[in-house]
């Protein structure tokens, strides 16, 4: 019997527009490609790339890296797939890390961890229905010195004395998370802050 075999790197799966998209490729290419002696040591940054415009890395968009730095889609997946930081399903608009290791947890991260479950009614690991915020804990983020710590998408909030400040955190929060910049919050002493 013939085996009937199927090339799945040109059997993509599109509905609507590519999601690689023609300004994310010549990023890709301008950008990354000389800084790689080969193209599929771009993976990494391709992938971070797609989740930072998508805010997870879909299926489709494995496929169309894999295709555009021509490896196996197979390939795309395992090291997606390896890596704790890329998002293989959706998540909240805002993804809150807490730090859980010694220091932070010693510093009162505990307290800090229940305030966003109660005040969000999720638990760690979840999405509010809304998609707005996901919870989640992680080991040390080397920050030890002003722990406790919480990373919000990629900015890290450092010496976040009490619940009230978590508030404040989130409270200032844009509604599109493109436009979530490092706030540089100073905190005063009566736990208002500027910046
Ligand atoms: S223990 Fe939290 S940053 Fe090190």
């Amino acid at each position: 019997m013939a085996w009937i075999s199927e090339d799945r790197r040109q059997a993509l799966v599109r509905d609507g527009k590519p999601l690689l998209t023609d300004d994310m490729k010549k990023t890709l290419e301008e950008k990354y490609f000389p800084r790689y002696p080969t193209k599929r040591a771009v993976l990494l940054p391709a992938l971070h790339l797609v989740q930072h415009e998508y805010n997870w890395i879909p299926p489709q968009a494995i496929e169309e890296i894999a295709q555009f730095l021509e490896i196996a889609p197979a390939e795309a997946l395992d090291t997606a797939s390896f890596y704790e930081e890329y998002w293989l399903k959706p998540k909240g608009k805002y993804l809150l890390q807490v730090c859980r290791s010694l220091t932070c947890e010693i510093c009162g991260s505990e307290k800090l961890r229940e305030h966003l479950q109660s005040r969000l009614n999720i638990d760690v690991g979840e999405t509010t229905p809304d998609k707005r915020f996901t919870l989640v804990e992680l080991e040390c983020l080397g920050a030890c010195g002003s722990a406790p710590v919480m990373l919000v998408n990629e900015v890290l909030y450092e010496n976040i004395a009490s619940t009230d400040q978590l508030d404040q955190i989130l409270d200032r929060l844009p509604d599109d998370p493109h436009d979530f910049k490092d706030p540089n919050i100073t905190w005063e002493q009566d736990g208002s802050h500027s910046g």
